[in-house]
């Protein structure tokens, strides 16, 4: 939620902190703008809507001489506190036109803070949390120099003031007019990371804000301030204590952040699943058929104590979860529960020294999963993340931590992280297998071998979509469209609605197969397009003729049925209006194969009503609140 990037150098500041909101845009896309501090005098522009308005507004207002400052912040917005106007937008200038801030989270004492702003004479000109944050750091600033302090130092002081009086979660970038070659930035709950250049630093809610200019980062910790001049990076608990950042390499390609030919980031980012995959698999399955987990940090002792699983993720990440207890629970035979992260601390779980929490996450910054962890942090639970994103806080705060190697995914919908997800977990608990003893020893090592084979597989999907792509564009105008699965399946239906919805504002609801029959089985109409998820035949046989009695079922109610099969499955050809086939894969790493078409589905479709596929309305990539 948000994004926000600062720049100090020797070069135009605007063109590159315009540069890194291009790449934060998926963040937030309620409205942008910038502050430039330029000959002693402060330059801000910020307009609501997505970026391009503030481009234009940018191009066509009076040349102010924005473009020569060499020191900067901007930021796109997710609204929280304040509608989304062109007042509400970022940054927020103090009272006396010196100091502008931007923010990322919610300050949740705000009120209380612009009260005893108020009544110091201070005339507020947003309904903004964040606009406290200005005045308080104007103000703090008369106080730090009259003590003496100077220069971007009183800067840094003043925002460690300001911060430590700040409740909630929040990223703030501040500049002072009197202070040009200096942005300090804090940091509690929300993401902020260095960038370390060549007499020029940035700063930015991730790395992709400023790839293209540097590899090197640094990653800043919880309640920290840091200061940033052409010439170094100074990084401060809000106490002053002086703190060692953890440096690190981003070895993402900056192209990664590119569209690279295709229509949207979602299309991309689709076509990259087979290589993502293989990434994530690399170097992690040795020829013999181990697993190898460097990066979990938990002993091989600490994993066979493990008694319970929980896992706890939202959205998306929350279906790789349940796709993943099938798997986990059958080759481990330790009982494992998935749970949506917002309501996982709620409820009071039972946890303790021997269970393992595996937070999903592909951000590393969505809050509910993050305080999901922390509670189960103070109930002694080790953490386990999952996570796309180096130097984010999940995996930072977690005892142990498997990298996917998705490399950057930008469209607001969730794909490529999905399926890399999927293998993430489908190798802990292949991991946890070996570990600890397992009663299916043969089948844990052919799985081994049909991961490996996956990547190709991916391929194979990936080139027959094109009768997907003709079917979407045939249900755009359709008022509603239902998914069922069974077993792994289910969490498949889930996805497939999900990204429905989000793409293309459409009713869309997924469904265990077999509750159908307990009500929702009269949503169905004449013609109501219901997508079937076949599991294999082989393997759980069961499972494949009970749904082909679901597909019966839908279909004699008047649903169009468009079928998902694996080649070769004839059974399923009698009742399929439209048949998708996928190849032949074993059914606990089915989800694979069979969520691909449907994320090729929710896009064409979303695309044929007009829409925006990768920042579909009221959305953010990034949920930093709860
Ligand atoms: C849906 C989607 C979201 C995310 C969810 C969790 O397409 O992208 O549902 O999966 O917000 O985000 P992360 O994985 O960053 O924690």
């Amino acid at each position: 939620m948000c994004g926000i990037v600062g720049y100090v150098g020797n070069r135009p500041a605007l063109s590159i902190v315009l540069d890194g909101l291009r790449r934060l845009e998926y963040r937030g896309y309620d409205s942008a703008g910038v502050a430039i501090v330029g000959d002693d005098a402060l330059l801000t522009e910020k307009k609501a809507g997505k970026l391009a308005n503030l481009e234009k507004a940018l191009t066509e207002g009076p040349d102010t001489g924005i473009a020569a400052g060499t020191t900067g912040i901007g930021h796109t917005r997710w609204a929280t506190h304040g509608g989304p106007t062109d007042r509400n937008a970022h940054p927020h200038v103090s009272q006396d036109g010196r100091v502008a801030v931007i923010h990322n989270g919610i300050i949740e004492n705000f009120a209380r803070l612009r009260a005893e702003l108020e009544a110091l004479g201070i005339e507020f000109r947003s309904d903004t949390d964040t606009e406290v944050a200005a005045h308080l750091l104007a103000l703090e600033l008369d106080v730090v120099r009259t003590e003496g302090g100077q220069g971007a130092q009183a800067l840094a002081e003043a925002l460690r003031r300001v911060s430590r009086r700040l409740e909630g979660a929040f990223t703030l970038l501040a500049v002072d007019t009197a202070i040009p070659g200096a942005v300090a930035g804090a940091r509690r709950n929300s993401p902020l990371v260095v960038g370390r250049g060549v007499g020029e630093n940035y700063l930015a809610s991730d790395v992709s804000a400023f790839i293209e200019h540097t590899r090197e980062a640094v990653e800043l910790g919880q309640d920290q301030v840091v200061l940033i001049t052409p010439e170094g990076i100074e990084i401060t608990g809000f106490d002053g204590t002086p703190v060692e950042g953890r440096p690190f390499h981003i070895d993402w390609d900056a192209s990664a952040a590119e569209k690279g030919g295709y229509d949207y980031f979602m299309l991309k980012e689709i076509a990259e699943q087979p290589q993502a995959v293989a990434d994530t698999l690399l170097g992690r399955l040795t020829e013999t058929g181990e697993i190898v987990l460097d990066e979990v940090r938990l002993t091989e002792q600490d994993l066979r104590d493990v008694d319970k699983i929980f896992i706890v993720a939202c959205g998306t990440a929350y279906h790789s979860g349940l796709v993943a207890k099938y798997a986990i629970e059958h080759w481990t035979r330790i009982p494992c529960e998935v749970e949506t992260a917002s309501e996982f601390r709620y409820r009071d779980p039972v946890l303790d020294r021997s269970t393992l929490v595996i937070a999903i996450s592909q951000s590393g910054e969505t809050m509910d999963t993050l305080m999901a962890l922390r509670h189960a942090k103070e109930q002694k639970a080790r953490v386990l993340a999952i996570c796309n994103t180096n130097g984010s806080t999940i995996p930072r705060e977690s005892d142990a931590v498997l990298y996917t190697h998705g490399g950057p995914e930008v469209a607001v919908a969730s794909t490529k992280a999905f399926l890399t997800q999927l293998v993430a977990c489908y190798l802990i608990g292949l991991h946890l297998a070996q570990v600890r003893g397992i009663k299916y020893a043969d089948e844990v090592g052919a799985v081994v071998g049909q991961l490996q084979e996956m990547p190709d597989k991916l391929r194979t999907v990936l080139e027959s979509m094109e009768p997907v792509r003709k079917l979407a564009r045939d249900l755009a105008s359709a008022q509603q469209v239902l998914f069922i699965g069974r077993h792994v399946g289910y969490p498949v239906a889930l996805e497939g609605a999900l990204k429905l919805k989000e793409l293309a504002y459409m009713h869309a609801e997924g469904f265990a197969a077999g509750e159908l029959k307990h009500g929702p089985i009269a949503l169905i109409d004449q013609g109501t397009p219901v997508v079937c998820i076949v599991p294999s035949p082989a393997g759980r046989g069961v499972l494949h003729d009970k749904i082909v009695s679901n597909i019966q079922e839908v279909r004699a109610r008047g649903a169009r049925t468009i079928v998902i099969a694996e080649e070769g499955d004839e059974a399923v050809v009698p009742y399929a209006d439209e048949l998708i086939r996928v190849p032949r894969t074993p059914t606990l790493l089915a989800p694979l194969v069979t969520t691909i078409p449907l994320q090729v589905l929710s896009c064409e479709i979303a695309s044929s009503r007009g829409h925006d596929v990768d920042q579909p309305r009221n959305l953010a990539k990034s949920v930093t609140v709860e």
